[in-house]
């Protein structure tokens, strides 16, 4: 234990040492390095695979393949991007102004049908984390225009591995560098060097280097075949294949993003990327305006207070292990035994970083209990406390479900649970703050706020719609969210949206309380399908249809349960204008003319087609993710909103055979306590409340 701690103080002395450095030097360029691969689903936390792109086979399909997708392989366009943007160069510095960055990765494009090879795979440098529709066939993803070469308005820079003939190319097997054009200012046939990016009935695998050098403004390509996945990395060729002249500040955004972006045309073909190293020198915007002394005198007091802050941590942590700690209940067992259990924090440390569950500090009302937002200092990190009140808990299975759910769940569009505590009764959930807090807080805003953004809206519609392709596809066990509205959709700093709050996941668990029991609210009604206030029952399509107000709300600016023009709810009005062929007047008034007219009517009529009072009419989540990206036309939209009729003509849940329980309420007290461990039987239920 001793050597654990002095290992610790011996780290955070080196880090200080570090800090210190950094700060004294005033150093304003940054390396960030990474090895990433073989790829597996934990890489959905760190890059954004963007629809229909897939992690599988240990590969980063960035075009999808044959084994994650039910939809044919071709005239698909995607991306993958590192879900972190850097600052590539900087307005007003002295020397250097522009980052560098080296990267490596190793890649395969294969011919699933041996036919003709279509289109390619390129690395690009990506002004945010979107897709342009309509990027499939020639444009690899990168853009959707032919547009010119003085066309700025992409900002992106790739490096093109093409394997079909534009009539601007060179052949079809040949590598580009491309700036803000589909059209590459240079290029290099790839068949007098002895490379077949993709050859017939086999597999080959190549290694690219891609340099950029920020002080001489120089970007340089190497090539080089691995004989197989497993062989080591083949040394770098002495020369590149391709170099070229390239001032980055004239042609990316200050702030980009680093990754690969592919597509498929006519004919088919896989893209995929094997494994990935990335280093940049990049731009911190800290510490700009310190002048240098200041900085000294920062970095020795920053010094000084860690070395308090490591003896003091020192001396708690010998301190605690004189007393020991008993597992209070079956509970703290059972939580114990988590797969992959999350960290247990100390109510001690929650009460503190909350400031004693201040008022001030709340952040809302979830399911079941109170959040609020808090601060662990030692670590400096923010975090959102869910306090689940006794009043309101059903019993530990309410806690113990929302728990396994959610620990086992790993996607870039959920929010993620860092841990939980157990104290006299207490039950809190720690989840990542989300700086940006609910959506509803910024659709619904004064009057003098700027509206939300219509490319962050469409941008938030995605991520949602992501998030529940995950939940109800993705994720080995079935997941229902059942509760999904514009309070419990959170934004990052990036304004990613981050599904929350699983906590209705087995709020009917008991029997058949009807929705609005459960809720109470008549607020929230309009996100409930029609079937749900006869069946008391969550599906999958039910999910939709929450998913299709969601969608509306965002749009119009409007709550769903908003009455307008004598509707009780919003979509019914939205459906009206729709009939009339005035669908576009719905959009939100504050934006004013400031969307894309294309886009706002797409989501409007995929929003009405969620909407459909037949359960089993409802879009699923692959074809809503197609239509949002624009690769799939939105399905027809009647001119009058179908009639509810009960029962339904086929069955709601199609596969809910493979749906794990807590989708149907009838299975739940069969599900929780077995799965965790055989003494939190049911018989336990009460005991928490
Ligand atoms: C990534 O870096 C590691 C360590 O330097 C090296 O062994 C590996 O071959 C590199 N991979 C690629 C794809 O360049
Ligand atoms: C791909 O899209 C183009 C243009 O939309 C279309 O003409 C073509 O038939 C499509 N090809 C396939 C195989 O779907």
């Amino acid at each position: 234990m001793w050597t654990l701690t002095s290992k610790f103080i011996l780290i955070d002395i080196a880090s200080i040492l570090y800090c210190f450095l950094v700060i004294v030097e005033g150093a304003k360029l940054q390396t960030f390095t990474a090895e990433y691969g073989p790829f597996n689903e934990t890489y959905y936390d760190i890059l954004e695979v963007i629809w229909p792109a897939t992690i599988s086979s240990g590969a980063l399909q960035v075009t999808p393949d044959a084994a994650s997708s039910d939809f044919k392989l071709s005239n698909k366009s995607a991306r993958v991007l590192l879900n972190q943007r850097f600052k590539l160069w900087e307005e007003h510095a002295s020397q250097p102004q522009l980052a560098s960055f080296n990267t490596s990765f190793l890649f395969n494009v294969f011919r699933p049908f041996n036919d003709t090879a279509a289109e390619g795979l390129a690395f690009m440098i990506a002004p945010n984390l979107l897709l342009p529709p309509g990027s499939m066939g020639q444009f690899l993803g990168l853009t959707n225009t032919m547009g010119d070469t003085s066309d700025t308005a992409n900002r992106f820079v790739a490096v093109e591995l093409d394997t079909s003939r534009q009539c601007f190319d060179p052949d079809n097997n040949h590598v580009g560098i491309d700036v803000n054009n589909i059209k590459s200012i240079k290029t290099e046939s790839l068949a007098p060097h002895n490379i077949t990016i993709a050859p017939i009935g086999m597999a080959k695998f190549y290694n690219v280097w891609v340099d950029y050098d920020g002080l001489n403004m120089v970007i340089d390509v190497y090539i080089a075949e691995q004989p197989e996945i497993t062989s080591p990395t083949p040394p770098k060729p002495g020369s590149p294949i391709l170099s070229a002249d390239l001032d980055l500040r004239e042609h990316v955004n200050q702030y980009a993003y680093l990754g690969f972006s592919a597509s498929t045309g006519n004919a088919s073909q896989l893209n995929r990327v094997l494994m990935w190293n990335l280093t940049v020198q990049h731009f911190s915007d800290s510490g700009k305006e310190l002048d240098k002394w200041m900085k000294i005198m920062l970095g020795a007091g920053l010094a000084v207070l860690v070395l308090v802050l490591v003896f003091a941590v020192g001396f708690g942590y010998r301190y605690r292990k004189l007393r020991t700690v008993a597992p209070s209940s079956n509970l703290v067992g059972a939580l114990q035994r988590l797969p992959a259990t999350p960290r247990e924090f100390k109510f001690r440390d929650l009460k503190k970083a909350t400031s004693r569950f201040d008022e001030k500090n709340k952040l809302g009302q979830g399911g079941f209990g109170m959040v609020y937002r808090g601060m662990l200092v030692k670590e400096n990190m923010e975090i959102a406390v869910k306090l689940f009140s006794r009043e309101n808990i059903k019993g530990q299975h309410d806690f113990l479900s929302e728990l396994t759910i959610i620990n086992r769940l790993r996607h870039k569009h959920l929010v993620k649970l860092l841990g939980w505590c157990h104290k006299k009764g207490k039950l809190l959930l720690v989840y990542e703050y989300m700086p940006n807090g609910s959506l509803d807080k910024h659709l619904f805003i004064g009057p003098n706020k700027e509206p939300l953004e219509w490319n962050l809206r469409y941008k938030i519609i995605s991520g949602l719609a992501l998030a529940l392709h995950y939940l109800h596809n993705e994720y080995d066990q079935k997941v229902v969210h059942r509760d999904l509205k514009a309070s419990n959709i959170m934004l990052d700093s990036d304004f990613n949206a981050r599904l929350g709050d699983f906590g209705l996941a087995r709020a009917l668990d008991n029997g058949r309380t009807s929705y609005a029991e459960a809720e109470g609210v008549l607020g929230t009604m309009g996100y409930i399908a029609p079937e749900c206030f006869l069946t008391g029952k969550a599906t999958r399509q039910s999910d939709i249809y929450a998913f299709g107000a969601v969608l509306l709300e965002v749009i119009c600016g409007q709550r769903p349960g908003t009455r307008i023009a004598g509707f009780q709810f919003l979509v019914d009005w939205v459906w009206l204008l729709h009939r009339d062929g005035k669908l576009l007047e719905v959009v939100d008034q504050r934006l004013g003319d400031n969307y894309i007219v294309e886009e706002a009517n797409r989501l409007l009529l995929l929003g009405l087609a969620c909407s459909h009072p037949s359960a089993s009419e409802r879009p699923r989540t692959q074809s809503i993710l197609q239509m949002i990206s624009g690769a799939m036309p939105v399905p027809y939209v009647p001119p009058f909103k179908p009639a509810f009729v009960w029962p339904a003509g086929e069955p709601m849940d199609m596969d809910s055979v493979n749906t794990v329980s807590i989708t149907t309420s009838d299975s739940v007290s069969e599900w929780s306590p077995k799965n965790l461990s055989s003494e939190n039987s049911a018989g336990h239920t009460d005991s928490l409340v």
